[in-house]
């Protein structure tokens, strides 16, 4: 893959990648661009066992303020239709390891989606998350419509999304967007923290957790619960299941190999 120009990639620490959106010129705005360097890297992060977590940040001014507006003003129809961007996505979306954003500043349009799209996400107390792209007289379109009523439920999804007004961090808090509040200056350090402690557990136990989680947002309880149970009984064929309870009755530290 060639060097990224419009994201930041850390070396792993500790089992965790740090990844930062980096198009100051224009709030973090996704491109087409930054989209498919993201998607690329998730993708080679994927089979990188060095990386057990990975944390997603902008600036201190802006996780991402949306699509880049000024690139799908020159979208038609087709264009929309066709849009490469469906592709990125999905990809994103396809990520198995645990994602966490860490966010602060404007997080609006595509940007809130963006955030969306990851399993945690914690937020300065100045951060903002809006779904304003009906004031461009159009409407969210990467998951925004979808993911954030799940996320905070109809009354307050249908609020944002159709007057466009964004949220504080505070009421995303209470909402349910979020799970943690932190001041701006430690939301990136608090994001590695948790992922650090995510990244020390077996990773195809994470793996296996963070899907059977995501499988409760398209199915029914049954289903989920039945899915759920053939995930847990599959643990039990690794090598790692077994080290974790013996670790635990030797009173030692796991060794998890990831396998
Ligand atoms: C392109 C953007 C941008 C965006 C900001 N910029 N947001 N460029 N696309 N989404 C650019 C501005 O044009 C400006 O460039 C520079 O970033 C700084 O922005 P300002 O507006 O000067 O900053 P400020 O006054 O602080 O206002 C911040 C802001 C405002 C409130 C976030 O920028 C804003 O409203 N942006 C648009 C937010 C939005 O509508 N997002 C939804 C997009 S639609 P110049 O060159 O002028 O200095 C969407 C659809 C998703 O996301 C669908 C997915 C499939």
């Amino acid at each position: 893959m060639s060097t990224p120009t419009n994201l930041k990639v850390s070396e792993p620490t500790k089992g965790v990648l740090t990844i930062t959106l980096h198009r100051p010129e224009a709030l973090n705005a996704l491109n087409t661009k930054l989209l498919e360097e993201l998607a690329d890297l998730l993708d080679e992060i994927q089979s990188n066992p060095e990386v057990g977590a990975v944390v997603i940040t902008g600036s201190s001014k802006a996780f991402a303020a949306g699509a880049d507006v000024r690139e799908m003003a020159t979208l038609d129809a087709v264009g929309v239709l066709r849009d490469p961007r469906v592709d990125h996505w999905k990809r994103i979306t396809a990520f198995k390891k645990p994602l966490i954003a860490a966010v602060n500043g404007f997080c609006l349009g595509g940007g809130c989606e963006l955030a969306m799209h990851a399993d945690i996400i914690i937020a300065g107390e100045e951060a903002k998350f809006g779904q304003p792209e009906i004031k461009l007289g159009i409407m969210p379109g990467a998951g925004g419509t979808q993911r954030l009523l799940r996320a905070v439920g109809k009354s307050m999804a249908m609020q944002m999304v159709l007057t466009g007004e964004p949220i504080s961090a505070q009421q995303a808090m209470g909402f349910g967007l979020i799970s943690e509040i932190t001041i701006p200056e430690t939301t990136v350090e608090r994001a590695q923290k948790v992922a650090q402690q995510i990244a020390r557990h077996a990773p195809i136990a994470v793996e296996m957790a963070k899907d059977s989680v995501l499988k409760a947002f398209d199915t029914d309880l049954a289903s989920g619960l039945l899915y759920e149970r053939k995930a847990f009984t599959l643990l039990a064929a690794t090598e790692d299941r077994n080290e974790g309870i013996n670790a635990f009755i030797e009173k030692r530290k796991p060794a998890f190999k990831g396998c």
